[in-house]
């Protein structure tokens, strides 16, 4: 019995024995059936205890609620291999960046309480390994084909890929840098210049491609899918593609429990949503947080997008619709609360059933992407996005849509406040402010926010 296990949130689906499959990226059953398999890290019945470490490494600290650390167990690598593995990755990581991967900061920005009348904290995530968060799913993923290598489960240095234009194929390129491994990237024709050659300096091959006029979907996802039908290892940031990639990034949740322990209840936390594995995986390390027991509620969960590209939101929407006459009070906590209490609870829940059964149910590819300051988060869709549907109606919580100009006043005042976002990192905190503009000042309310990438 695994404390920690990988699912499919779709089928129910278990990984295999490692050593039967050691590639257990996706469902088995995630065939052409149109349903939204993700075999994602999720508690085992026998639950972890949470652990008490002060290691300043996530991967070490949080080591017994990640499903990585599980394998190393089940691999016969021992807490002694799963320790080294962690350490060796993480000191040629900082070979590579200058830094290795460190539990980050958070603290309260009194100027930001202006803005939302909350007081609000900002974790900040803008000097992590190679600049945003990315680096703690792709350590996660890093740290398991090292872990199966170690077991000899695979001889060959396999290839990696990845489908991105910024922050996720830095942090990908440093990782597979640090354990030597190549590593393809697929990036669309106006990826930053400065991106491309610091793909290419940190030894990755750039594919650039194009896109055909009024084609659905990316290009980029498409190419990498390929990649990886022809062999190689999903090296990326999306649940879908290989669900390792969550375990990882469940470890930011993991600091805001701490966080939360050591401050008080959050009421809300606003995060910003591209492709949804940031948002998918910290729910579900809060949701786990829960089960163990240490802490008892969960913050109302707002994920973020642009009003430029915001598939999460449609879908959001068809949930509503597809509840039938039910009348709803306006958006805000009224209407989130009714939708996570009987009956309507009931009747939501069998929307994102058959959202799970049938993805294009709720979720599809957004038909006319358009610019915006927030380049980071404008995936054309949201592969993670059901298990934040789930997680942002259990809690009380609704997604938020930003205009630009907040875009570029939430970057503006982070900086002003000493942490250097762009807009992307600064997305969660232009939810935040247009929450608060739209409903009133969050007052004795205490906010979280997660400020994800740093200024180029
Ligand atoms: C700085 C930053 N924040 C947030 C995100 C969103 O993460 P996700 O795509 O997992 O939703 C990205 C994604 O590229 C990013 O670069
Ligand atoms: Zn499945």
């Amino acid at each position: 019995m695994r404390s920690v296990t990988l699912r499919c949130d779709a089928c129910g689906f278990e990984a295999a024995p490692l050593a039967e499959e050691p590639r257990p990226f996706t469902c088995s059953r995630a065939a052409k059936d149109g349903a939204d398999h993700v075999l994602a890290p999720a508690l085992g019945s026998a639950l972890p205890t949470w652990p008490s470490s002060a290691d300043s490494q996530p991967f070490l600290r949080f080591a017994p609620l990640l499903f990585v650390h599980q394998a190393a167990l089940e691999l016969g690598l021992g807490e002694d291999g799963y320790r080294e593995a962690v350490l060796t990755l993480d000191a040629a990581i900082e070979r590579v960046d200058g830094r290795g991967l460190r539990v980050t900061p958070a603290s309260i920005a009194p100027s930001l309480e202006a803005l939302t009348g909350a007081e609000t904290w900002v974790k900040d995530e803008t000097n992590n390994v190679s600049g945003s968060h990315k680096a703690r799913h792709l350590f996660g993923v890093g740290l398991y084909l090292a872990l199966v290598r170690a077991a000899g489960l695979e001889a060959q240095r396999p290839r990696l890929a990845i489908a991105s234009c910024g922050n996720a194929a830095l942090a990908a390129a440093v990782v597979a840098r640090a354990g030597e491994l190549p590593l393809d990237t697929f990036v669309p024709p106006d990826a930053a210049p400065a991106v491309v050659s610091r793909l290419r300096d940190l030894g990755a091959l750039v594919h650039t491609c194009e896109r055909a006029a009024g084609e659905l979907g990316d290009p980029c996802v498409r190419a990498f899918r390929d990649a990886v039908a022809a062999g190689a290892i999903p090296f990326g940031c999306q649940g879908p593609d290989n669900g390792i990639t969550l375990d990882g990034g469940r470890t930011l949740a993991f600091e805001v429990v701490e966080l939360a322990r050591q401050a008080g209840q959050l009421e809300r936390v606003f995060v910003q949503v591209g492709g949804g594995a940031l948002a998918s995986s910290l729910a579900r390390g809060l949701e786990d947080a829960r089960r163990i027991g240490v802490i008892d509620r969960l913050p109302r969960l707002h994920p973020v997008q642009t009003e430029r590209v915001a598939p999460l939101l449609a879908a959001y929407e068809k949930v509503l619709a597809g509840l039938g006459e039910a009348a709803l009070p306006p958006p805000g906590d009224e209407r989130s609360d009714l939708l996570r209490a009987r009956p309507l609870r009931e009747r939501v829940e069998a929307q994102l059933a058959l959202g799970a059964g049938r993805r294009a149910h709720l979720l599809e590819p957004w038909p006319r992407p358009q610019p915006s300051v927030a380049h980071g988060i404008l995936d054309d869709d949201t592969y993670d996005g059901l298990a934040i549907l789930r997680a942002a109606f259990a809690s009380g919580g609704a997604p938020v849509a930003v205009a630009e100009p907040t875009l570029a006043l939430a970057a503006a005042a982070l900086n002003d406040a000493g942490i250097a976002a762009d807009e992307t990192g600064a997305a969660g905190l232009a939810g935040l402010v247009t929450w608060a503009r739209e409903h009133g000042p969050l007052t004795n309310q205490r906010a979280l926010v997660l400020a994800t990438g740093h200024r180029r």
